[in-house]
């Protein structure tokens, strides 16, 4: 019988430490059970058929057949690291968070960065907001920060969300991208989408196109709110600086490497780090009273806006360093699962309707795509100790610690787990108005696009036209027309250049 399964009756393999069982020498089945033979099939004869009661061949190409789970709807493509993240003082005027008080604490994170519209295989340096997602292990459960390299948005609403996506993946009926061809679903959606001509002048220069993860910025994008102890808040938005600068790249490049070395960016993360080197950003906030949003000449929750640097200033806040490379890619990375909506007492979402959508997506992906107890995985779960009554679900996996109890409030198990006290006061927002479907009313789709242009270098604006027209020129007329209109409205000599570059009156 021994020999039908494989295995010898000799061997012992040691069940006490989890990861022990991975590292043995010895080859097992995943039940632990010694292999002796793993070259051989067993079969009737040693020309086969195969017998079915081979179960060490059944497991194994069972387990291949599952190997992948379904990538991201958005951000396939990444790469991550660990590290830590530390303040530089105590931020506690403006937040309880505990993770931002002590300049001598170090709270370990995760990153990930990524691209947004490629598949999981597809080229580092395609044109794309890069993702910079950060995960904090803070001792009051985890906080992630989801921002890009890029400070809007397309879009302000996340009603447009599904439709935005669908318009920059591949087409649905060819499986081909389109976004610079002549049925261009990318522009055809942006012409009709004004509010993301500022979005637009960010993407379509260089700032689109890098080849290095370690030297590109981060943004929180949305606004949240820091509230203090005494329950006042305040509106932050968050920025990333690269200790070693911004690096672009320009089309040409990024299409070279596109080719030559698709993985370029993912493995100078990699080798970077492996080399024993560190690669550092600075966290900066900037900080709005509330009681001055509605002062601004634009709406400062619009994520299609930035906050004017002249009017609220950068604050340097802490520093992150990352210095250890995941030992597993799929465990640690693929499976990494990041969401707006994981926040800690003291910081909170401010009313901005896309950051609303995006606190509900990301779980929900999650539970589909990685299984209802992702938050049990280890790059996921929290290092403070998790105690709801929330149970069972595929992949169960933490021990509920005991007991017949599993509902609260109870006074069985002597009413625990029993709520935690506030931190603090809690802030209170008033909010009114009628249930609407409506625009926000100071929508002002083009005044920043361009400022933003007009701020560029001659070559910087050089290369921003000569983008737009290099992907534009291949969509249809009238869809060059609108965008022509779009980016007119934003500065008339950008509109009028991108004219002249499309051929068009
Ligand atoms: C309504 C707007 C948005 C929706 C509904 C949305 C939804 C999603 C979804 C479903 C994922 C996949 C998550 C996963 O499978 O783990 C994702 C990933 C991501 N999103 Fe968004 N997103 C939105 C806007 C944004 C914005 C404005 C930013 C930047 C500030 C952003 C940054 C990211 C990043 C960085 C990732 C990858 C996270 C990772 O590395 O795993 N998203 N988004």
């Amino acid at each position: 019988m021994s020999e039908n399964y494989n295995t010898a009756c000799k061997g012992t393999i040691s069940l006490n430490k989890e990861w022990v069982i991975m590292k043995d020498k010895q080859l097992t089945t995943n039940q632990g059970v010694p292999v002796t033979d793993n070259q051989n099939s067993l079969t009737a004869g040693e020309r086969g058929p195969v017998s079915l009661q081979d179960v060490h061949l059944i497991e194994k190409l069972a387990h291949f057949d599952r190997e992948r789970i379904p990538e991201r709807v958005v951000h396939a493509r990444g790469a991550g690291a660990h590290g830590y993240f530390q303040v530089y003082e105590s931020m506690a005027k403006y937040t309880c968070a505990k993770f931002l008080q002590d300049p001598k604490k170090q709270t370990p994170i995760f990153v990930r960065f990524s691209t947004v519209v490629g598949a999981r295989g597809s080229a580092d340096t395609a044109r794309d907001p890069r993702g910079f997602a950060v995960k904090f292990y803070t001792e009051e459960g985890n906080y992630d920060l989801v921002g890009n390299n890029l400070p809007v948005f397309f879009i302000r609403d996340p009603i447009k969300f599904p439709d935005m996506v669908h318009a920059f993946k591949p087409a649905p009926d060819t499986n081909i991208p389109t976004s610079s061809s002549a049925n261009s679903r990318f522009w055809d959606f942006i012409s009709l989408t004004p509010e993301s001509t500022h979005m637009i002048t960010w993407l379509f220069s260089d700032r689109g196109t890098i080849k290095s993860y370690r030297k590109m910025e981060g943004f929180g994008v949305n606004t949240y709110n820091w509230v203090n102890a005494e329950g006042e808040a305040v509106y932050v938005k968050y920025h990333w600086k690269p200790r070693e600068g911004v690096e672009t790249i320009d089309r040409h490049e990024a299409t070279r490497l596109a080719g030559e070395d698709p993985d370029m960016a993912t493995r100078d993360l990699y080798e970077t780090i492996a080399s024993g080197k560190t690669v550092e950003y600075e966290m900066n906030i900037q900080l709005m009273e509330i009681a001055d949003e509605l002062k601004q000449s634009f709406d400062p929750l619009d994520p299609t806006k930035t906050w004017p640097e002249d009017k609220f200033p950068l604050m340097p806040v802490g520093k992150m360093v990352l210095n250890r490379n995941p030992e597993n890619y799929f465990a640690e990375v693929e499976q990494a699962a990041f969401s707006p909506g994981s926040i800690v007492p003291g910081i909170e979402l401010s009313a901005d309707k896309l950051l609303q959508g995006r606190a509900f997506s990301y779980a929900d992906t999650q539970r589909h795509r990685i299984g209802t107890n992702y938050l049990q995985l280890p790059v996921n779960r929290p290092k403070v100790a998790v105690s709801n009554n929330q149970r069972d679900g595929a992949m169960q996996y933490a021990p509920y610690g005991g007991g017949t109890v599993n509902y609260e409030p109870n006074t069985l198990a002597g009413g625990v787990p029993h709520e935690a006290p506030a931190t603090g006061t809690p802030a209170v927002y008033h909010v009114e108005g009628n249930i609407i479907r409506k625009k926000i009313t100071l929508k002002d789709d083009y005044t920043q696009a361009g400022e933003r242009y007009r701020s560029l270098s001659k070559r910087d604006q050089d290369h921003l036209v000569d983008n737009i027209v290099d992907s534009l020129g291949k969509a249809k007329k009238p869809i060059q027309h609108s965008m022509v209109d779009n980016l007119t409205k934003a500065d008339v000599e950008f509109g009028k250049r991108v004219a002249k570059g499309l051929e068009i009156k």
